[in-house]
């Protein structure tokens, strides 16, 4: 069976016959899963505070709303020169650099955007805007066929009746389709293979609990939520097959960050010998890092620990730490899968050479 998906962002083009896209509209996942509700918007400030706020998360998906979200912004540029449009793409694009600091792809995604910007200033500025949306759809249509690839990979390390955990989302939801961590676990859906998944609820924005389980849910697949404590407890009871993650940026030397808490479960999952797989798309390598400990590591509002979904669970002046990633060393990680195939360590130069060619 092959599995829908709703369309994480999308455009909304201004008319049939217009060369360059309107809005972008996106799915508002903080609204998830009481209510379906999209944002449709071509306001580069709506477009930073959509990031920043997590209406659109998850690194791939970040990256293709910055790409999309940028050629928005800049088709109501009042610029009549190439120069002066390529001037107000470069300042939307460091505006929007500047919404989250750990996943690569946003910078990753704005660099390319501008390459195509510049590389074409001998054109006329509705040229270089078309340029621009072909880029910005190439960015959202590589990640989809990306994460296909990453699902065709992962799903030979599962089996028939595995019970796979994971932790935030790296599904649909994250990515312009299909996941990178759920994207195993689709694939093994549309072949009939059986397996079963236990989804972290991921304190302190509930990731796991309000998108996992609920994408899941609407592909049909068997998910089980559980409080981010219960993961030790499943994993000695023998519960757990093998854990699969997704990342916001990898290190040269394999060293992964991910939503804070995946460090955790990758220490449990090394202590009980439950095999632990890292799946994400090339663009979130960054080799110019030789190692984790150079990712920057965004630190949140207090009041997303102080409160759950708008409810006060804590003293309100108490001090809090809230850093949204942590980073998992290479030595604890089975396996990284990517859409070129599945590394192991050690990875010595093997990341680098596979991200050049
Ligand atoms: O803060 P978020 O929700 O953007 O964090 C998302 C994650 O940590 C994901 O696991 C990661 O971006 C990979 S998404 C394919």
């Amino acid at each position: 069976m092959t599995v829908e998906f709703l369309k994480t962002v999308e455009w909304v083009p201004l008319s049939p016959e217009s060369l360059v896209p309107g809005k972008v509209r996106l799915i508002d996942q903080t609204r998830l899963p009481v209510s379906l509700e999209y944002l449709e918007t071509d306001d580069v400030e709506e477009i930073w505070h959509a990031i920043k706020v997590l209406k659109v998360r998850g690194a791939p998906a970040i990256g293709v709303c910055a790409a999309m979200g940028l050629v928005a912004a800049v088709q109501n540029s009042s610029a009549v020169t190439s120069d002066r449009l390529i001037a107000d793409a470069r300042k939307k694009a460091d505006y929007l650099a500047s919404s989250r600091p750990t996943a690569v792809n946003l910078f990753w995604a704005l660099a390319r955007m501008m390459s195509v910007a510049e590389e074409n200033v001998g054109m006329l500025p509705v040229q270089i805007l078309v340029r621009m949306a072909e880029e910005a759809n190439a960015i959202r249509n590589e990640d989809a066929a990306m994460c296909r690839s990453i699902g065709a990979h992962g799903v030979a390390l599962l089996n028939e009746g595995d019970s796979i955990l994971t932790h935030c989302n790296a599904g649909s939801l994250a990515t312009a389709e299909f996941g990178t961590a759920l994207a195993p676990i689709y694939t093994a859906k549309e072949r009939g293979i059986g397996i079963k998944v236990f989804a972290d609820e991921t304190r302190p924005l509930l990731q796991g609990a309000r998108l996992t389980a609920w994408e899941l849910q609407h592909a049909g697949v068997d998910v089980t939520l559980i409080c981010d404590n219960m993961a030790a407890s499943l994993m000695q009871s023998g519960r757990i097959s093998c854990v699969m993650v997704g990342s916001d940026r990898i290190a040269a030397n394999g060293d992964v960050a991910n939503k804070i808490g995946t460090y955790g479960v990758a220490v449990l999952a090394k202590y009980h010998g439950v095999p632990f797989y890292v799946l994400a798309p090339s663009s979130t390598f960054d080799v110019s890092l030789a190692t984790g400990a150079d990712i920057p590591i965004e630190q949140r509002d207090p009041v997303e620990v102080r409160e759950i979904q708008g409810i006060r669970t804590a003293p309100s002046d108490v001090a809090v730490l809230n850093p949204a990633f942590d980073v998992t060393p290479a030595e604890l990680v089975t396996a990284i899968v990517c859409e070129k195939g599945i590394l192991r360590p050690a990875y010595g130069r093997r990341i680098a050479e596979m991200i050049a060619c």
